[in-house]
């Protein structure tokens, strides 16, 4: 298949270099230096776009006012900053954040309370205060922090969130990676199905508002099968619990996207959500269930697309049978393929069109063997001093990135038609030394 597909979608190839959303990377990357990574407006607003109308076209009411509702929930962890964050808003999305952190940040962006849904697996006391001031909804993992939660909500809290049970399924999705599944049954997230009904019996003994059901199992997979048997559990507690009118569902998110040619087509979101809504409504109707207000969770599959990594080559390196091509960016923005052997593409900024005439890899300039981001990938020549761009490299870099050997993490620009905007300027020596106490 074609490597550019893996791009956003306003990308072209115009006199051999590549641009998108009408900037050409060469320009952005001397402009704004490199490494440095964009986010396409274009390519998130139709990912948003799709999921809207895949709901709309399978599940009752969704994309109206009328009940039940569908919403979309967009997983802060693939990527929050604060322009991420009103962007969301944009589309009217909820957005599922991970402790006191990103519930600041989901803040700075606007995201209004009933919007914010905080997810976590062992949540400490500051992030179950800060869900309990800002969010509409907590995902409760575990009995002891239900207890938690409890005991927070003082006479104080003026408003209580919803609160929703995150279910263990002990079913398994096919992500390419054990470290990128969650919902198996030796999983560390969520509750079996006895806890759940334990946490339920507490709540209703402590008046705590329960309102929902979640699961999640798993980051990246394409094929959508398992999640029905997931369903069926997940609608068997609701019928136990005695959720009837005004209940929430949510089957998580982990829907996946393709990093390399070898994966393309990129995998059906209509389809996705079809497998989710035709198995609710069926599920519903054989239990004499309500059906429920339906949340999906994407992170991944709403903003990896979207993300492009542009590095500039230094070195060229030749071992053996192995090309190195060594550039500035790597394992510190992108931990992913040293974490668990995520695969990449990639294309030369200019002269995109020459033959792929060697197999290289390419590393980037820090003190480990893993610092690897790409490898054994066919690409035309590429001279030192020269660009490369990554595609789909939009969900779990930067929010994964770190400090290792004093890397500052890049820029982050926003393209659209005509506009460039910084998004997040890189980082610099005086904010790597602004924690810091001396003796
Ligand atoms: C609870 C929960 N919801 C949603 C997601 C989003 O997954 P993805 O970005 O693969 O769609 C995750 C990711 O791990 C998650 O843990």
């Amino acid at each position: 298949m074609n490597r550019i597909d893996l791009f956003p979608i306003s990308t072209k190839i115009e006199n051999d270099t590549l641009s998108i959303a009408g900037h050409e990377l060469a320009v952005l990357a001397k402009e704004h230096g490199t490494p440095l990574y964009l986010y396409d407006r274009a390519t998130m607003d139709a990912a948003a776009a799709g999921y809207k109308s895949a709901l709309a076209s399978h599940y009752p009411s969704a994309g109206s006012r009328r009940r039940p509702f569908a919403s979309v929930t967009y997983a802060g962890k693939a990527f929050l900053c604060t322009a991420i964050a009103q962007w969301s808003q944009s589309h009217g999305l909820f957005v599922d954040c991970t402790g006191e952190g990103e519930i600041a940040i989901a803040l700075a962006g606007g995201v209004p309370r009933e919007h914010i849904l905080v997810h976590g697996v062992n949540k400490s006391i500051h992030d179950l205060k800060a869900a309990i001031q800002h969010a509409g909804t907590i995902v409760v993992d575990n009995l002891t922090e239900m207890k938690n939660v409890a005991a927070c909500i003082t006479t104080e809290v003026v408003t209580t969130p919803n609160l929703w049970l995150r279910l263990l399924p002990g079913v398994a999705v096919d992500t390419h990676h054990a470290h990128t599944q969650t919902g198996q049954h030796d999983s560390k997230f969520g509750m079996t199905r006895e806890e759940i009904l334990e946490a339920a019996r507490y709540c209703r003994e402590h008046g705590l508002p329960l309102n929902g059901i979640h699961f999640h199992q798993g980051s990246n997979f394409r094929d959508a099968s398992p999640l029905v048997a997931a369903i069926e559990i997940g609608l068997d507690l609701a019928v136990e619990i005695g959720f009837s009118e005004e209940w929430h569902f949510s089957p998580g998110g982990g829907w996946g996207v393709a990093y390399h040619e070898d994966e393309l087509p990129q995998p059906d979101m209509n389809e996705y959500v079809r497998v989710i809504a035709e198995n609710v409504i069926a599920g519903c109707k054989k239990r004499g269930l309500t059906l429920p207000h339906l949340h999906l969770e994407p992170g991944r599959s709403l903003v990896a697309r979207a993300g492009v990594a542009i590095y500039r080559v230094g070195a060229v390196k030749r071992r053996g049978d192995k090309v190195w091509i060594l550039t500035d960016g790597g394992m510190t923005d992108n931990p992913r393929h040293a974490m668990y052997g995520a695969r990449y593409s990639c294309l030369p900024v200019s002269g995109v069109g020459g033959e792929r005439s060697e197999v290289v890899s390419i590393a980037g300039p820090y003190c480990e063997s893993g610092d690897v981001v790409i490898e054994d990938l066919p690409l035309p020549k590429v001279e030192e001093g020269g660009l490369i761009a990554i595609p789909a490299s939009g969900a779990y870099q930067l929010s994964m990135s770190s400090n290792y050997n004093g890397a500052r993490k890049p820029a982050v620009l926003w393209v659209e038609a005509g506009k460039v905007r910084v998004i997040q300027r890189r980082e610099t020596v005086t904010d790597l030394l602004a924690r810091d106490e001396a003796l």
